[in-house]
């Protein structure tokens, strides 16, 4: 059925498909009744898949990347579909309108996106007042950026800013400092500029889970070092990935992708690359960090495939594209039965029970 639905959708830019796609869940699961009519049908109850972690419960391991919502206007009927979790934003202090379009492009050969939307929000107040709307069945993430025209000096503010600002209403927060689409942004990595936004972040918002999301195109060295950070400063997990500015592994024409233009890749090329980062990530740093891993999952055998190799809980977002409404709770049953298989009793009982090394 949403193969027919697709044809039509990929017949549309794929920013407007979003648009339209989005704006029709929000409105047709709008009405309360709706949405638990819909959570009752679609969305996994297996107590197997249940995930205790960062002081949370998780319906299932299974969450919505950030980027998808990011104004937080339409996370709980994400919910009913069977996300475990919705991570919002990413959220600037301020709204931004994002970069020119078209900004969004899909490699359909690859079963990928390319996007350069830059941050495109309503701005930190807007989202905070939406995220205090009650998160019943659903954990919400909020993921948080510094705006294009701040300049170099005010970022930490930027971020210790939106942080604050959303931290009383979200589940966990997410520092982001891997989108490719931000002018500057990803150099925060380097461990000598983390370090004190993120001592400024972690004072800002207190104890609420903190997590940091990083690029996929870091070398392993950057990998081991921010990781050992995120030890020091005591920050409760890392997301492993975002997209890449590589072109490399793509089946698409190269003129295809040198008309397309930059923006970072999404989707099934990315998969081999983070997961390489996640073992990395694990070894470094054992069970003492919750690594959410994302980059190119669309089933529950790549899904799976993250948890044994370390991560509690995966997200999202090319694949939701791609396999449609039902992915959510597809790869999550796939995921119960994966575990049961192979004699877990829970699925979180096999995180980081891989026995392949790096
Ligand atoms: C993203 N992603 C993203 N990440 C983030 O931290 N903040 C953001 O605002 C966005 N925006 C965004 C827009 C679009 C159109 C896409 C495709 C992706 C990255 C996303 O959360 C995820 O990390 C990557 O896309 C990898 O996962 P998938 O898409 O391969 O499942």
């Amino acid at each position: 059925m949403y193969r027919l639905v697709r044809g039509l959708l990929f017949l549309l830019p794929a920013e407007t498909a979003h648009r339209l796609t989005f704006a029709a869940l929000r409105v047709a699961l709008a009405p309360a009744p709706l949405r638990a009519l819909v959570r009752r049908l679609a969305a996994p109850r297996d107590p197997a898949l249940r995930v205790d972690a960062l002081g949370l419960s998780f319906p299932t391991p299974v969450g919505l990347a950030a980027g998808f919502d990011k104004d937080a206007a339409g996370f709980r009927q994400l919910g009913a579909l069977g996300f475990g979790f919705v991570e919002i934003g990413t959220v600037t202090p301020r709204p931004q309108p994002g970069n020119p379009k078209p900004r969004l492009f899909r490699l359909k050969k690859d079963r990928a996106l390319v996007n350069r939307l830059g941050f495109n929000n309503r701005g930190m107040e807007a989202a905070a007042k939406r995220l205090a709307k009650t998160h019943a069945g659903v954990v919400v993430g909020a993921n948080v950026g510094r705006n294009k025209t701040t300049p170099e000096d005010g970022a930490i503010d930027d971020y210790v800013a939106a942080a604050t600002a959303l931290a009383p209403a979200a589940d966990y927060l997410v520092v982001n400092v891997s989108s490719p689409n931000t002018p500057g942004l990803r150099d925060l990595q380097a461990v000598e500029r983390l370090r004190p936004l993120l001592e400024a972040v972690r004072g800002a918002v207190g104890a609420k889970p903190l997590l940091l999301k990083i690029a996929p195109d870091l070398a392993d060295e950057d990998v081991d070092a921010v990781a050992d950070l995120a030890l020091d400063l005591r920050l409760d997990g890392i997301i492993a990935t975002n997209t890449t500015i590589s072109r490399e592994n793509l089946a698409s024409a190269p003129a295809r992708i040198e008309a397309i233009g930059p923006g970072g890749v999404s989707g099934n090329p990315l998969a081999e690359r983070s997961l390489h980062i996640l073992r990395r990530l694990r070894a470094r740093v054992g069970d003492r960090l919750v690594l959410v891993a994302a980059g190119g999952i669309e089933d529950a055998t790549g899904a799976w495939a993250r948890i044994e190799a370390g991560a509690t809980l995966v997200q999202l977002y090319t694949g939701f594209v791609y396999g449609g409404p039902a992915a959510p709770a597809r790869i999550a049953r796939g995921l119960a039965a994966e575990a049961r298989n192979r004699g877990y009793a829970r699925v979180q009982d096999a995180v980081g029970r891989s026995t392949t090394l790096q």
